[in-house]
């Protein structure tokens, strides 16, 4: 087999490549380019062939990038092998791109990829001690626009840690939610079918916003909120805009999606006179299968009043999950404790104490005793003289701000915080805990 050449790309070489790209991707691993980028590269940058008759037996595809070119892909026929077709290739690419002004040319090689004898050849030199990052952008630019028109955003990345405690329900969440989701592919080997829609439910104030946010913060998926109040406002009316926002959502590639106070649009349609919102269970009854049929995507929706939803909505089949957020147990409320009290006291503030003054208090309930002591031990420290920098009256760098006459680290005390625990209502009520743990009983499917 002899009588190769090598040539420039034509457009009618592109299949040729594709089979290059697909073999190489099968033999060695996941290209770092993708194969829009190479023929993208094809078209608009440098692309040299090598053929056999009509035969294409091998291609390299160049891209510059100011002075530095990067070979975007690099391939040659199995049976083409070893015969220097690879170093042929490659001066040819270095002359066509070289008077672009480049400085240097640069490839990226799978490590297990032995044959690298062309590159040898031509001069390019193995860079050792060097790792390939790369990170996929969870939006991409066409859906920005759906994005932005929804309301929806791409959250911090960091709010599934910043989550304190709640260790049970992160769990369930993480291995029922965020793992089937987060790997679809491993999760079809082991015929698990990855869930579309749950609810959470549970008193106020015990994180079911807080959890919806960081699922999707864990995901990396856009996190869109429907309001069905703001909905009903609309000109079409809250079926109409109901189905609008789920048609725009369908173009996002990767959303969870979050309806809070679920109960207002899916109360239970007998009984008390029908409420205006009430006329879209239906539409939302609707919307929901086929949205189940999207992968890529996850419905949030949030209660406090998981008994007053409509027997229909919660059943089978809608929901893979109906799963109880309750109130922090000890070993949460320490963590959340931990969350509040700032890093300098968290040592000298006796936590124990406060984790067992504030049983029966929600995490928003704790946030908020917290922030209260934090405030009021503030102004006190103000009111005494302190400053924020720890300068005093002069200018002369002392402690003031930093540490208390005693030595005592500046910030809320003990007693700060249980003044601020006496006088916060906690809000959930013992009848609502108890009613709680009934409908886990009767409701919850985890
Ligand atoms: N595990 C937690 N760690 C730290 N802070 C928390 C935690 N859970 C909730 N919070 C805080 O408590 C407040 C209330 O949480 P969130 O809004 O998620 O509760 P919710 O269950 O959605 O309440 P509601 O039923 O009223 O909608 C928020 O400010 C949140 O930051
Ligand atoms: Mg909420």
């Amino acid at each position: 087999m002899t009588g190769w050449r090598v040539r420039e790309f034509h457009n009618d070489d592109l299949d040729g490549i594709l089979h290059l790209w697909e073999a190489q991707r099968r033999s060695a691993h996941e290209p770092v380019y993708d194969l829009s980028e190479v023929v993208a590269s094809c078209q608009k940058d440098h692309a040299i062939v090598a053929v056999h008759g009509e035969e294409l037996v091998g291609a390299v595809v160049g891209r510059a990038a100011h002075d530095q070119g990067w070979i975007v892909f690099f391939g040659i026929a199995e049976d083409w092998r070893g015969r220097g077709i690879g170093s042929a290739m490659l001066a040819a690419l270095e002359k066509r791109m070289a008077p672009h002004g480049l400085t240097k040319l640069s490839a990226l090689i799978p490590e297990n990829e032995s044959r690298v004898d062309a590159f040898a050849n031509q001069g390019f030199e193995a860079k050792h001690q060097l790792r390939y990052f790369e990170r996929r952008i969870p939006v991409q630019r066409q859906e920005l626009t759906s994005l932005a028109e929804l309301g929806g955003r791409l959250l911090p990345r960091t709010l599934w840690e910043s989550v304190a405690g709640m260790r049970r329900e992160k769990e369930i969440l993480e291995q029922r939610l965020v793992l089937p989701l987060a790997e679809p592919d491993l999760a079809d080997r082991y015929g698990v079918v990855p869930p579309r829609a749950v609810v959470l439910f549970g008193p106020p104030g015990t994180g079911k916003t807080t959890f919806a946010k960081a699922i999707a913060s864990r995901l990396e998926w856009s996190f869109v909120e429907v309001f069905p109040s703001r909905l009903a406002a609309d000109p079409r009316g809250l079926a109409g805009a109901l189905r609008e926002t789920f048609t725009k959502i369908a173009e996002l590639e990767h959303a969870v999606v979050f309806i809070d106070e679920v109960e207002e649009i899916a109360a239970q349609r007998s009984g008390e006179p029908p409420s205006p919102l009430q006329g879209v269970t239906n539409e939302l009854l609707k919307i929901i299968p086929a949205f189940r049929e999207q992968p890529g995507r996850l419905l949030v929706c949030a209660t406090n009043f998981i008994r007053a939803l409509d027997s229909a909505f919660l059943r089978h089949g809608r929901f893979d999950y109906v799963i109880p957020i309750g109130l922090p147990d000890d070993a949460a409320r320490l963590a959340i404790w931990q969350r509040y009290v700032p890093e300098q006291v968290v040592r000298e503030v006796d936590l124990p104490l406060l984790v067992e003054r504030t049983a029966g208090f929600s995490p928003a309930d704790i946030e908020f005793a917290a922030r209260s002591a934090s405030q009021r031990a503030f102004e006190a420290a103000v009111r005494n003289g302190a400053t924020a920098i720890g300068t005093d009256a002069s200018g002369v760098a002392d402690a003031s701000g930093l540490a208390d006459a005693s030595g005592r680290p500046a910030g809320p005390s003990t007693e700060d915080y249980l003044d601020a625990i006496g006088t916060t209502r906690t809000t959930v009520s013992a009848e609502t805990a108890e009613a709680f743990l009934e409908d886990i009983e009767a409701l919850a499917r985890v």
